[in-house]
Order: C-alpha cells, then structure tokens, then sequence
C-alpha cells in the first residue's frame, strides 16, 4: 500500500511558501500507558485529517519500516516502539504537528525531551484501566512545565470502568478539575452513541454491523427527545440521567484554566472505531494553544520574534538504513526557517548552513518550505548536532530546561574483538550524543561506565553498535550504582572534591563532572562530608 502525497503536500506545492507559513501551529504529543491506544490513535487522527487514506496504513507503514531496518528489530521483537518522530497534518487552516514518543518506560527520558518540545498534550487512557503507572509519571513531567493536557478515555466500544468512576479518578490523583466535553450513552454493551456537548449534536454507534460511527443527530440537551428516536429508549434515558448529572457535577470548559494546566476536558472515545476523533481535533483547533514561549537565557523567546530560535531535543541516527545518516529534530520557536540559510550554534558558536532541512508530511519526509514557530524539523548534520544545542539567526540566545536525567543502571563496557576499540568508543560517543546512553570516563582507569535508565537501553546499545559500527560489547557489573553530577560555586571545593576521591572521579560525555558512588548509602555520606558541593541528579543540556 503507498502512501500518496497527502492534501497537505498537495497545499504546500499549490500554495506555496507564504500559505504553509500563514497556518496555525497546534504542536502535541501522545502520552499514555502501553496498550492504551497510542497508535491506534495516532491513526485515527492521520485518518480523520486526511493524511493517510485508509486508517491502518501507519501501522502498516512502520511494519515495513521496521522490517527494513535492522537495528528496529528489538522494537519488532519486543512489540514495543523505541524511537519518536513527527508526524505533521493538516485540517482546515490548522497545522497538526504531532510528536510521537516512545510508549515503553525504559525510553522515558527521549519522551520527556520530546515533551519539551510541545505546546499540548493528549493523554490517553484505557476506559477499562483508569490512569496507569506510566501515565502518571508523564503527566508529571507535562505538570513540570505547564503543558494543557486533553484527555482521551479510550476503548468506550468495550466493557469497562464507568465514566463518573474514570472522571473522579482523572481529578483525584493528578489533582486537575475536569470537564468532559462529550458523554457516552454507556459503556461496552451499552454504547450507543456519544452527546458531543460543544456541537449539541448526537454521534449514533452503528451497532448493526460491528460498531462504527452512524450519523449525526442535532440534539440540545442530553435529554432532548430526538435522541430517544434514534437509539434505543434505555440508553437514551441513561444518556439524560448520567450525562445532566455530569453537567451539573463537573467543571464547565474554561480555556484559561486549560491552557494554564488547570483543567483538563475529557473525550470519550474509541481509537479503533473512530468515535470522539472529531472532537479532540475541533478542541485542539478551537482552544490549543498555539506555539508558546519558550524558556532560554538571557530571556524568554516570544513566538512572534522575526529572528529564527530553535533548539534540538531529539538527535536520531540511521533513520534510513540505507544512507548512514544522523536527523537531529529540531523545534522552531521563533522566526521562519528557510533552505539554505546560515544558522549559529550556541555550543562552540560555530555557523552552520540549513541545506537540506526536512519536514514530516504524515509519515513521508519532505524537503521543508519553510519553517516557522511549533513546526519541527529534521536536519541532517554528521555529528555536529546534539541534544540541547540551540541555533539562532543572529543573537546569543540560550534555550534551557532540556533535562539529562542520571543513570538507574550503570555498567562496564568490555569488547569482545580488542581490535574494534576506535569503533567502539565511536560509538558509544555517538550513541551518547544522541541522548541514547550516558557515557562516563573515569579520571582513573580506561574502561569506560555506560547508564541508563531501563534494562532495554543497554539491549539497544548492544544491537546498534554492533550493526552500526561493528564493534559487539559485553557488559560487566560496575562497582557503582549512583552517578549524580557534582558543582561547586567555588572552583577550589570542586578541586578538593576531585582530588580527595579521584578513584570515584569521572566526566560525562560532556566533559561535566561526575562522581560514581557504590550505593545509596555512599552518596548520602558524601553529601554530607561535602556541603559546598551540589549533587545533581538532572542536568540541564544547555
Ligand atoms: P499503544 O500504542 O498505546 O501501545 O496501543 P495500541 O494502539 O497498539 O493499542 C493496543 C491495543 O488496544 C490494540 O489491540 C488495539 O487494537 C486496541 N485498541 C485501541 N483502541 C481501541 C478501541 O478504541 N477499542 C478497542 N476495543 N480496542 C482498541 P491488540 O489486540 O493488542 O493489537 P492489534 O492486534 O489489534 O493491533
């Protein structure tokens, strides 16, 4: 099945330049649980936006991708996504840029990066699980920065808690006032429709053949009469009772309160057969907020600056196996972005011309026409871009917040062929740049210290190195389990540090500092013989 040029490429090359700058930006993320719909949702958004022309076709699309690339198949064995990408589309005179994250807990960090990128998020639950532990920990990272979250309860075809019980669960334990913006005639069995609240109008479930999405039926209220004609009468009755008690109970949708983190509205839906689809783009049209400021030094950076500001949250490599190359992503946050045009790199100062930059149609990449405020672009660079770097037009701007977070899991690299050290230290370099593993060099001693996060980072550095570089590695327990990075205001404490406890000395990928320590117990006890020291378990990549 191929995947023709969507009606947003379509646009571009009719429209030109200056009609795909003019649109509004809505750039989001998916955060949600394992198995709790991302992708199915993801598809159905594609699908109701006219992106791809037959719902499936992304699922299909990244089989072959994943079929084609070898380093992927840890994702095909495991059933798991590792990697995030862009996916941009387009509906009326919006511009969806859709960030993809990784669903598995072990890939959380490149998934909180991507949520710095941002401006909305979708959070999607299972209608039968409530708020899962992977959820929360996202909603957490989102609440850090103030991202407004529209909630989707998904799989409302299928049995599952009641939508009062998810209601309350949603505001009890991540402490939001929600407002549900459609409601369900039942759960499960007793789907027959959903009211949606803001067009006052019924969606019928076609029940005769499986459950898809029937007509529309104007309606006024929940208990407007017209709705007992169309479905059958006890769910009718049930949508007037439980849907007029949700009005009175719950929070009325307040934008404000939306776009400040406070109030999250809620969908209810079904990824897999299209229901709530509609609604959760009309809200991210109608009420998302469009590309927001973004914390830098020495100031914050405006959306409406003319000078072009991004910076890289995410460095990819061999996205295509066939050409060896690194796309680092990049988020405008101001100005527009223009082929070829020269762009300075905060880190070294160095200049750098944007030849090729790349934009995400759907899932097919183009070259970009041009780029302006919350679009996110690809460029392709042979190491020279990192995670955290900033480029600007002109100016001395710095973006911040884009987090490293220290290691859980900290392991000796030991190579099976000695021959292959300078493949190997490449790659780990690489790999390191890319946001992928941390990488410690111990001030004493040659065998280097890889941390991760999650068991199947190392599952993946192990798989790409070898494919990638040729280098295969074992890992070897490390005397260590904490890494916390360590400054000092006064540069004398740090050099007391440095020396009185080199053996436990080491520098990141980075040159930064770091101190491993055996155990929890160690790093308390150091903390406190060492009070002008800070230990650190975030450090900020810019
Ligand atoms: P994820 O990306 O969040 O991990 O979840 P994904 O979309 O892969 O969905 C997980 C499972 O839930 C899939 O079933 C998918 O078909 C199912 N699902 C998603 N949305 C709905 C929905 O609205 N209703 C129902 N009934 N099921 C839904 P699977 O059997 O694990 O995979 P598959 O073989 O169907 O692809």
């Amino acid at each position: 099945m191929n995947l023709e040029t969507n009606s947003l490429g379509d646009a571009v090359r009719s429209g030109g330049d200056t009609a795909f700058s003019a649109l509004e930006r809505r750039t989001f993320a998916i955060i949600s649980h394992p198995d709790a719909g991302k992708t199915t949702l993801t598809e159905s958004l594609l699908h109701a936006a006219g992106a791809v022309h037959e719902a499936g076709e992304v699922k299909a699309r990244g089989d072959r991708r994943r079929a084609r690339s070898d380093w992927m198949k840890i994702e095909q064995q495991r059933g798991i996504s590792v990697t995030s990408s862009v996916m941009t589309f387009q509906r009326g005179d919006i511009l969806f840029n859709l960030l993809d994250t990784p669903g598995h807990q072990d890939f959380s960090e490149d998934t909180y990066r991507t949520l710095t990128a941002v401006d909305c998020a979708i959070m999607v639950i299972d209608a039968a699980k409530g708020i899962e532990p992977q959820t929360r920990k996202l909603f957490e990272v989102c609440r850090i920065r103030n991202v407004p979250i529209v909630t989707f309860v998904n799989k409302v075809d299928r049995e599952g808690k009641s939508p009062f019980e998810l209601l309350d669960e949603i505001a009890e334990v991540l402490q939001l006032d929600v407002s549900p913006q459609n409601w369900p005639t039942g759960i499960g069995g007793l789907f027959h429709g959903l009211y949606d609240l803001r067009r006052k109008a019924l969606l019928v479930a076609d029940r005769s053949d499986g459950v898809v999405p029937g007509r529309w039926v104007d309606a006024a209220g929940v208990d407007d009469p017209a709705i007992a004609g169309v479905i059958p009468a006890d769910a009718a009755a049930s949508l007037a009772e439980e849907g007029g008690l949700a009005l009175a109970s719950y929070s009325e949708f307040d934008r404000a309160a939306f776009r400040a983190g406070d109030l999250t509205p809620v969908i209810f839906g079904s990824a897999l057969r299209g229901f709530g689809i509609e609604q959760l783009l009309d809200i991210l049209a109608d009420d998302g907020p469009p590309p927001q400021p973004q914390p830098a030094r020495p100031a914050p950076i405006s959306p409406d600056e003319p000078r072009l500001t991004g910076f890289v949250f995410k460095v990819q490599a061999n996205m295509d196996p066939n050409h060896r190359d690194r796309v680092a992503f990049v988020r405008i946050c101001s100005g527009k972005l223009t082929r070829g045009m020269k762009v300075l790199n905060s880190r070294g100062g160095k200049a750098l011309a944007l030849h090729n930059p790349i934009t995400f149609f759907a899932r097919d990449r183009e070259l970009a026409h041009g780029a302006v405020a919350g679009d996110i672009v690809g460029i392709p660079n042979h190491g020279t871009l990192r995670v955290g770097d900033t480029l600007t037009e002109k100016g001395e701007t710095v973006f911040t917040g884009l987090p490293d977070f220290a290691p859980e899991i900290l392991r000796r690299v030991r190579l099976s062929d000695p021959l292959k050290v300078k493949q190997m230290r490449r790659g780990l370099a690489d790999l390191a740049e890319e946001g992928v593993i941390r990488l410690f060099k111990p001030a004493l001693g040659s065998a280097w210290i890889v941390g991760v996060i999650g068991e199947l980072q190392l599952d993946v550095l192990q798989t790409r190195l070898e494919q990638e570089y040729g280098a295969k590695l074992e890992f070897e327990p490390s005397p260590y389990e904490v890494a916390r990075w360590v400054r000092a205001d006064d540069p004398a404490e740090l050099k007391k540090l440095t020396e009185a406890l080199r053996s436990n000395m080491a520098e990141d990928q980075d040159g930064v500092p770091v101190l491993l320590m055996r155990n929890a117990w160690e790093h308390g006890r150091f903390e406190q013989e060492w009070p002008a020291i800070t230990f650190s378990a975030v450090r900020e990549r810019s």
